[in-house]
């Protein structure tokens, strides 16, 4: 039997009801955003320090923001894939506050894909804020020129976490009491090594955890079942088990 059969037929048997979804850059691979480790990652040809870094941004603003815009285009032009719109539709199946989504990745393709129960780790790129007053807006379209400006004057940023700031305030407690909470967690296409993030793993109840990436990783061993195939293979099979016992309840 083989590890998305066993899943199913533990679904089948527990009936989960409430259900927390942690996501990774792994989900939006098959959407055509590259992820951040591992073959083809961002951090293969570009160095964290010099992007991704509040004193990066301090040092060169304009190198910041060209690579955020690079890859605003590029989110821009991708779609969610099969993994987040079965997500958005198990959300939509079950009664609101039933499914939580935490994701690292700050593309936005979760919101598209109709998930509203969100938690955004990490922040969003679709998002900027005044790095003076730290007021955050909507702004997917790209900008004229960079760095753009705040109408205050002061620098806009991505209203994304960078390596060395803190995340959103709450975010990882409120993710937390989720994962704990829940009767199953799905943990797709994160590499697991980025914390606090991949602490939440750990605050799972013991058999709950089924991890989807097609490569091991650190959390595995803390997983109760892990699927080695792609997210867009995986997930819509698990989602579609569970509607299939919610419909058998009701
Ligand atoms: P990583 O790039 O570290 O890991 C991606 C994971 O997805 C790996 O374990 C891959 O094996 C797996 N993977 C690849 N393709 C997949 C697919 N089609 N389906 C499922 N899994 C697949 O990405 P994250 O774990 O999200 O943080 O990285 C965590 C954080 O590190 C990011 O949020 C970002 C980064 O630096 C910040 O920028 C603060």
């Amino acid at each position: 039997m083989d590890q998305l059969e066993r899943v199913a037929e533990w679904i089948r048997r527990v009936g989960p009801q409430k259900i927390a979804v942690l996501t990774g850059a792994g989900v939006s691979a098959e959407s055509g955003i590259p992820t951040f480790r591992g073959p083809g990652g961002l951090w293969e040809t570009h160095r964290p320090e010099e992007l991704a870094t509040p004193e990066a941004f301090e040092r060169d603003p304009e190198l910041v923001w060209r690579w955020y815009e690079w890859r605003r285009a590029l989110i821009a032009k991708c779609a969610p894939n099969a993994a987040h719109l079965a997500i958005a539709e198990l959300e939509r199946s079950l009664p609101e506050g039933a499914v939580i989504t935490i994701t690292q990745n700050v593309d936005g393709l979760h919101r598209r894909a109709g998930s509203r129960n969100i938690i955004e780790l990490h922040g969003s790129v679709v998002r900027v804020r005044c790095a003076r007053e730290g007021k955050a807006t909507d702004h997917p379209e790209p900008f004229d020129q960079v760095p753009p400006l705040c109408e205050c004057g002061a620098l806009l940023r991505p209203d994304v976490v960078w390596f060395g700031e803190a995340l959103p305030p709450g975010a990882i407690e409120r993710a937390g009491e989720a994962v704990s909470e829940a009767d199953l967690v799905i943990v797709a296409g994160t590499s697991g090594v980025v914390y606090p993030a991949a602490g939440l793993v750990h605050l799972a109840r013991r058999g709950t955890s089924v991890e989807v990436n097609p490569d091991k990783t650190p959390l595995t061993e803390a997983c109760a079942f892990s699927i080695r195939a792609t997210a867009a293979e995986a997930v819509p099979g698990i989602v579609a088990e569970i509607a299939r016992t919610v419909d058998s309840r009701q």
